[in-house]
């Protein structure tokens, strides 16, 4: 059976919307697992709420409804047992590049001795071919240094699960390339679990196990999961020739373009078996019950239809 070590139930966000009485909602019963070292990506169109869900998963914003867990404990903060990184870094100015991660790596371990400190920041920091910068604060670093240095932090924390929000999105199409390619290593030799927003159709090709596409909002929801089989290790320039490959392209275009749209706001019944928990070390919370929610939500939506 596998683990699951993210579980979303029926998470909603509503916002106040620009005029009193009508809300924005921006997502309904959006329902996910990750499984425990799966790289999953998220696609959709601008708006629709990727970075709400991935704040939510950070424990950085709330949901309006539902819930989030990881290993089974409900998310209602930001945790040591995830990590997160933006699409602008976020590191400090004043520090190098190797003080950036030490700091971090301090944090986490505040028993470990200096030494060790630096010796588990060089490790990742080389991971991410970042030796020759190490002295370097981020001013004196190139942007696609700087994700780089903003991934190796992420990765050095050693947490279960890693939430990356378009990380590569500011940077040109070949810098883009080059640290898909760190990434790719750092993720084959850690195998943690990574839920990554992207806009690049085939960046999510290259790097997911699965891909999360969105409709577009309101009322966005996840409305399919596609399952990238092609076999690892994947290459950039390799992958294209894989059989399957436009095809999936083609799909997830289509969706983009067309589907998108076409299925966006199209409230559905959530059929019990899909929220229904399989893991049964998953406990809630007196207050959360996602089952009932969900009959809530499905006499709703039979009542309006
Ligand atoms: N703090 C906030 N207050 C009010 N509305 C918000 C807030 N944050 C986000 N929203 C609204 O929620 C919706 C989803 O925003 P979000 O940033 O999650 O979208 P996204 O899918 O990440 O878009 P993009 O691809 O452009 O990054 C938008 O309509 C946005 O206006
Ligand atoms: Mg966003």
């Amino acid at each position: 059976m596998p683990h699951y070590i993210v579980k979303a139930d029926l998470l909603g966000k509503t916002f106040p919307g620009a005029k009193r009485n009508e809300p924005n909602v921006v997502f309904e019963n959006v329902n996910f697992r990750l499984e425990k070292g799966e790289f999953v990506t998220c696609i959709g169109h601008s708006g629709c709420g990727k970075s709400t869900i991935l704040n939510i998963l950070a424990g950085l914003d709330t949901p309006t409804s539902g819930c989030v867990f990881t290993d089974g404990k409900l998310i209602d903060g930001p945790g040591l047992d995830r990590a997160v990184v933006f699409q602008n870094h976020s590191l400090l100015p004043w520090l190098s590049a190797l003080r950036n991660v030490s700091l971090a790596v301090k944090a986490k371990w505040p028993e470990w001795s200096d030494a060790e400190v630096h010796e588990h920041a060089l490790k990742y920091l080389e991971m991410a071919s970042l030796t020759q910068a190490l002295d370097l604060k981020p001013h004196a670093l190139s942007g696609g240094m700087r994700q780089r240095v903003g991934i190796a932090r992420a990765f050095a924390l050693e947490t279960d699960v890693l939430l990356m929000d378009e990380p590569f999105g500011a940077l040109d199409a070949l810098t883009r390339g080059a640290i898909q390619d760190e990434l790719i290593k750092i993720w084959t030799e850690t195998r943690k679990t990574v839920f990554m927003i992207t806009h690049d159709v085939d960046e999510a090709i290259l790097l997911s196990d699965r891909i999360f596409l969105m409709t577009n909002g309101p009322q966005a929801r996840i409305a399919e999961a596609v399952v990238i089989d092609i076999p690892r290790p994947r290459d950039r320039g390799e992958i294209i020739h894989q059989p399957g490959y436009y095809d999936i392209r083609n799909h997830i275009i289509d969706f983009l373009v067309k589907r998108s749209k076409e299925l966006s706001g199209s409230v559905r019944a959530v059929p019990l078996s899909e929220v229904q928990t399989e893991n049964e070390e998953l406990v809630y919370p007196p207050d959360v019950n996602p089952i009932a929610d969900a009959r809530k939500s499905r006499r709703r939506t039979l009542q309006s239809a």
